[in-house]
């Protein structure tokens, strides 16, 4: 396992008042976990809390999402510049709830990729397959298509430069959790996508696990030789439970 990355992805989820309490018990939290390297990305709105809570702290601050742009006519976006800004150091990019209600492309994808890592900020790429796709028999067709763009608009050498994130969108928010072993297959098949253009590249790219990750499953999922971290919802937003799972990456990684 590479040092496990634990990153809670709130979503659209909180006030100023909850987002600055969640925050306070992260980083309180914080103090016990050791190897694990945890990150919270709230909403755009509450970053500049962030900010204020979290630089120079245990905790790093993370983005949900990011423009293509750099600046310009492009009302409701919010550039990479100004995240950097900010001091976030993670930007979600192409989570399966922005691809599939905002028609975000393999090609936007790789376009926000190169945004984020041109503002020296590292991306978290998700991938995953639907429920449908999975029964279809065609997980592995998808997960391959989603990482090959990727190569194929951005280089090999930008999976140096990011996370990645596999959330099987049949587990995302449904209770329904990958098992270790379906969990470790797609890790295992998509870094051996990676090294089949780069072994070195392959062997250290974060690949983590998003989907009903819970302080019950964490332990075990994050046990398997290619779960190298989780990135968390619902459980996110409970700090008792998102520290339980650093807790168990800390576990994991010793
Ligand atoms: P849940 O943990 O709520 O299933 O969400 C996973 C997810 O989408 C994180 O990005």
């Amino acid at each position: 396992m590479r040092q496990p990355l634990i990153a809670g992805n709130w979503k659209l989820n909180g006030t100023k008042v909850s987002a600055k309490a969640l925050m306070t018990a992260v980083l309180e939290g914080a103090k016990e976990i050791g190897k694990a390297e945890i990150a919270v990305c709230p909403p755009f709105a509450f970053l500049d809390l962030g900010e204020r809570l979290l630089s120079g702290g245990r905790v790093r601050l993370g983005a949900q999402n990011v423009c293509t742009e750099a600046g310009g006519a492009y009302t409701g976006e919010v550039s990479a510049a100004m995240l950097a800004e900010f001091g976030c150091r993670y930007v979600i990019c192409g989570h399966s709830e922005r691809r599939e209600y905002y028609g975000e492309t393999d090609a936007i994808v790789a376009r926000k990729l190169a945004v984020v890592v041109s503002n020296r900020m590292t991306p978290i790429l998700c991938v995953g397959e639907t429920l449908e796709q999975r029964e279809q028999g065609r997980m592995q067709e998808v997960i391959a298509s989603q990482i090959d763009a990727i190569i194929e608009h951005n280089g090999i050498a930008s999976f140096g430069q990011l996370e990645i994130a596999y959330e099987p969108v049949w587990a995302i928010g449904t209770g329904k959790t990958a098992s270790p072993e379906q969990a470790q297959e797609v890790h295992d098949f998509i870094r051996h996508r990676i090294a089949g253009h780069d072994a070195t590249i392959a062997a250290k790219v974060r690949i983590l696990y998003g989907g009903s990750m819970k302080p019950g499953n964490a332990g075990e999922l994050m046990s398997q030789a290619d779960i190298d971290g989780g990135l968390i919802g619902g459980a996110a937003l409970v700090a008792e439970d998102f520290l339980a799972i650093c807790r168990a990456g800390d576990a994991a990684a010793s």
